[in-house]
């Protein structure tokens, strides 16, 4: 997760509605419903350099540039993850949960980025991790990449390269000729808007240094690759059946009003945001409404072709369904208002582009548009199966006492259940974060874990909160409040 909050400014808190009248859902999760949790490499791993891994540009970055991090922190060591997943394995087994999401560090399997070194150690750490999990009945989904770009591709280009897609194809080949017969699940990318777009997580990525030009050449190459490692897959590995996506971050756009330009608005922002990248993946090309603005707005910018890149025909066939499943991002939405046409801008900006007003919510009903958001992904993209691959609560309390992040987790997986009960195929649910952890540019001011990690102690001693009680309970009884209707 990334907190973007204080990046963006809001130009007004309001409150819209409250959640007071609402009843959360007392009916059971089906059986077949899998409960997890997420982590990242980066955030959790820790052993920055140990056993043949590569720097990722992260590290990099956080040591060249503390004061850009709120404590000035690095995640070096972090949770210590690489020398104690057994231990996390086993918070995950209390728990109770079906599915672990974590991500593959790409520079720890290839130390520069390319394959012409493989580091063995670092493909045994993932074994090591895997085999505990099946050993203890837990299906890894597996993100190829979680915004930990080897360095050395960062230094040949990065994002921006046309040699991009082949560098991830390359990737994920090593990957699943390891792993293909363990994983069913894989996410190729983390929220790549927020790789891509200037947002602030990629601070340590200078891929993205050219406003309202980069970030469409980003999501050009992000979405190349992902085809290209879904192809390799299909092609290379037919004996196995595993399910490709992007994990695709929202904030659902709710209209500040029923006026019909509110509702316009909201519509322009959900493509702008999510069918950037959804749209390609299901139907092979980027929104219309994408395509008209950013070539409108380019011809009087005076650029020659539109900012936002084309496809060929063939690489609109080739990136066409490669959305095997969708693995949803939500922790809030945003109000939507339709506004004026942004002035021309040198540079322009992506934000221009997009076109209209953004408030964020106040505390507390950042999970009310969660069954719209449900139900929108669903109708747009042909009633796909949906996994949220991330959903939580953030706060800079240590306390193991946590009403607020049960309260969330609770509302939004109502939210979700109330879609699920109407027929949107929702098929499971990883809350963000199974423990505290390095939160980018953020460090370890801001917590997100059902479990506490002690950052002081060399043993990095994990307890639960009481959240992590309250999951375990949920995921026993499939219910989310003391007594569920069947
Ligand atoms: C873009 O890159 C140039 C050269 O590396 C650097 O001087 C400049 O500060 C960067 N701009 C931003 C917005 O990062
Ligand atoms: C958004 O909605 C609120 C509540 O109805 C209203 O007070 C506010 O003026 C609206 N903001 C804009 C920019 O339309
Ligand atoms: C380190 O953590 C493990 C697992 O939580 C625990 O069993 C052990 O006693 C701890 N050691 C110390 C010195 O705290």
């Amino acid at each position: 997760m990334l907190l973007i909050l204080n990046l963006i400014i809001a130009v007004c808190l309001i409150q819209l509605s409250s959640q007071d009248d609402y009843a959360i859902n007392n009916k059971k999760f089906p059986d077949s419903f899998l409960f997890g949790a997420s982590t990242a490499a980066y955030q959790i791993e820790g052993g920055w350099n140990e056993d043949g891994k590569g720097p990722s540009i992260w590290d990099t970055f956080t040591h060249n540039h503390p004061e850009l991090i709120s404590d000035r922190s690095n995640a070096d060591v972090t949770c210590d993850s690489y020398h104690k997943y057994k231990e996390d394995v086993l918070l995950l087994k209390n728990l109770g949960v079906n599915i672990y999401r974590f991500s593959i560090s790409w520079s720890r399997i290839l130390p520069t980025g390319l394959p012409d070194e493989i580091n063995e150690n670092g493909i045994q750490y993932y074994r090591n991790l895997i085999d505990e999990l099946k050993a203890n009945g837990i299906e890894p989904l597996v993100t190829l990449y979680h915004w930990d770009l080897p360095q050395g591709l960062s230094d040949r280009g990065g994002f921006l390269s046309d040699e991009f897609p082949k560098w991830f194809a390359d990737y994920s080949r090593i990957v699943f000729q390891n792993f293909a017969n363990d994983v069913n699940y894989w996410v190729t990318f983390n929220e790549p808007i927020y790789g891509c777009s200037g947002y602030g997580n990629d601070r340590a990525a200078p891929a993205v240094n050219q406003s309202g030009v980069g970030e469409y050449i980003c999501a050009h190459n992000l979405l190349k690759a992902h085809a290209a490692a879904y192809h390799l897959y299909r092609k290379e590995f037919p004996q196995n059946e595993g399910k490709f996506s992007m994990a695709i971050p929202v904030e659902y756009a709710v209209p500040n009003s029923t006026k019909a330009e509110d509702v316009a608005a909201a519509e322009q922002k959900m493509q702008f945001t999510v069918g950037w990248y959804a749209r390609p993946l299901y139907a092979g090309d980027y929104p219309e409404i994408m395509k008209t603005r950013i070539a409108k707005r380019s011809a009087a910018e005076g650029f020659k072709k539109s900012r936002l890149p084309e496809f060929t025909d063939e690489e609109k066939r080739n990136i066409k369904n490669t959305m095997d499943y969708f693995a949803l991002n939500s922790y809030t939405l945003n109000y939507i208002y339709a506004i004026a046409e942004p002035p021309i801008t040198s540079p322009p900006t992506v934000s221009n582009d997009v076109g209209v007003g953004v408030i964020w919510p106040t505390t507390g009903d950042g999970t009310l548009g969660m069954t719209d958001l449900a139900r929108w992904i669903s109708k747009e993209y042909n009633n796909p199966d949906i996994i949220l691959t991330e959903n939580g609560y953030g706060g800079s309390s240590k306390d193991l006492e946590d009403p607020e992040r049960i309260s969330k987790i609770q509302n939004s997986l109502s939210r979700f259940k109330d879609a699920l009960d109407e027929g949107v195929k929702l098929f499971g649910y990883c809350v963000w974060s199974l423990m505290d952890n390095y939160e980018w540019n953020q460090g370890y001011t801001v917590k997100y874990g059902i479990h506490q990690v002690d950052f002081s102690d060399k043993n990095r001693t994990r307890t639960a909160k009481k959240s992590a009680k309250w999951y375990k309970n949920v995921i026993k009884t499939r219910c989310l409040v003391d007594n569920c209707i069947e």
